[in-house]
């Protein structure tokens, strides 16, 4: 009998011993797996943050060539200089550069083609071209540039340096040629270019159309009498013996014809061009941006387009400083504030002076046409 009962606690303790292996066994195999997908995890999302910094880096060197602007545009209160963008980066992503040969300082030489990357490629984070989602398709002399430079300060968007003018200059080329001149971008970065005369090119809307029905448009409009005066100042500073504004955007000299041949008067319709766009693109796809405000208040339009785009707020107020020198905001290209830089001497000319008769005479011309326009936006502009 003792005999039984000591086979029987035999038996009883083996099979606990047996359960208790299978448990400790599942525990590590599940907290081992647990532990390499967290590391594997947060190494990917180091990777990926930190080619986000390249990548950024990148843009912003292109940029300033795009520009050549900073320099220059201001003394006084936070003259911009473009001083060391590299110090607006992780030290990580400095220590890449460092450690490699790849010369971002003198424009990117095949991104893909770099060492540095494989490792990323492996991670399945190999960056590449895409056509773009955005577009910034106007009005010239609205502040288009300032809208491109303000927005690309935030790290999930990426811009085309200089316009492309793929939908009215380039369209035989084929998408294939637009994509090569969109930049590099990883998953969840916004692609974006900026035309401003896509916005008055007839087939342009069509072709945008055709390339993705989904694409957004950013458009930014100002007072058509200050844009008409702000493209005349930008014409006469490539032409020394132009005419006087007045004389080219009157019929026969006299204030009582407009003449709306005359490109910078007839480009301020905007109600006419609008038109077209919205025989393609709902209105919902479409985020006008003051121009005023652009200027007054920039912190606040950028609040808009972030929104617009569905991108975090990233670019605040404490990106910009008004430069007193310049009369327009400047921006800070790291919230670290350690990188002023102004737009270039091209924008934010001074204007010549125009006659006040004539300048009333233009407000009463676009006068049906503003209307008209707020009516198709849904915003009352209060142009005078
Ligand atoms: P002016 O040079 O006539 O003042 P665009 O970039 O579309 O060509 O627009 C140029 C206009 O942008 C400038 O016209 C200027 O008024 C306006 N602008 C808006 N924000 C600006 C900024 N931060 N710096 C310089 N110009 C700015």
């Amino acid at each position: 009998m003792y005999m039984s009962i000591w086979c029987h606690n035999i038996n009883l303790s083996s099979r606990s011993l047996a359960i208790a292996l299978v448990v400790c066994v599942t525990l590590v195999y599940f907290s081992y797996s647990f532990n390499a997908c967290l590391f594997a995890s947060l190494t990917r999302t180091l990777q990926q943050s930190n080619l986000r910094n390249l990548l950024t880096l990148q843009q912003r060197n292109e940029s300033d060539k795009a520009t050549s602007s900073s320099t220059g545009t201001g003394t006084g209160t936070g003259t911009a200089t473009d001083v060391g963008v590299a110090s607006t980066v992780s030290l990580f992503t400095v220590s890449i550069l460092n450690t490699t040969s790849v010369g971002l300082g003198h424009g990117m030489p095949s991104i893909d083609g770099a060492p540095k990357y494989q490792m990323l490629r492996q991670q399945g984070l190999r960056p590449s071209r895409h056509l773009p989602d955005t577009l910034i398709i106007g009005v010239k002399k609205s502040g288009t540039r300032a809208l491109l430079e303000f927005i690309r300060l935030h790290p999930d968007v990426r811009a085309a340096g200089s316009e492309v003018h793929f939908f009215d200059r380039h369209y035989q080329r084929g998408l294939r040629w637009y994509r090569h001149h969109m930049p590099y971008t990883i998953e969840g970065q916004i692609t974006m270019e900026k035309t401003p005369s896509y916005f008055v090119t007839k087939e342009v809307p069509q072709r945008v159309y055709h390339m993705n029905m989904a694409t957004k448009l950013l458009i930014v409009v100002r007072d058509p009498v200050t844009r008409a005066i702000s493209d005349y100042t930008q014409a006469a500073s490539k032409k020394a013996d132009m005419k006087r504004f007045e004389q080219l955007a009157f019929v026969n000299g006299t204030y009582s014809v407009v003449d709306t041949n005359w490109g910078p008067v007839k480009i301020g319709i905007y109600a006419r061009y609008l038109e077209r766009w919205l025989l393609y693109f709902p209105l919902s796809q479409l985020l006008f941006i003051s121009g005023e405000r652009l200027i007054m208040d920039p912190a606040y339009e950028i609040g808009r387009v972030q929104d617009f785009l569905g991108l975090k707020r990233v670019v605040t107020e404490k990106h910009f400083y008004f430069n007193a020198t310049k009369g327009f905001p400047c921006l800070f290209k790291s919230e670290a504030r350690s990188t002023p830089h102004c737009l270039g001497k091209t924008k934010g000319r001074n204007h010549p002076h125009i006659d006040v008769n004539a300048i009333e005479r233009l407000r009463e011309f676009y006068r049906p046409f503003n209307n008209k326009f707020y009516q198709l936006t849904g915003i009352n502009f209060a142009w005078p």
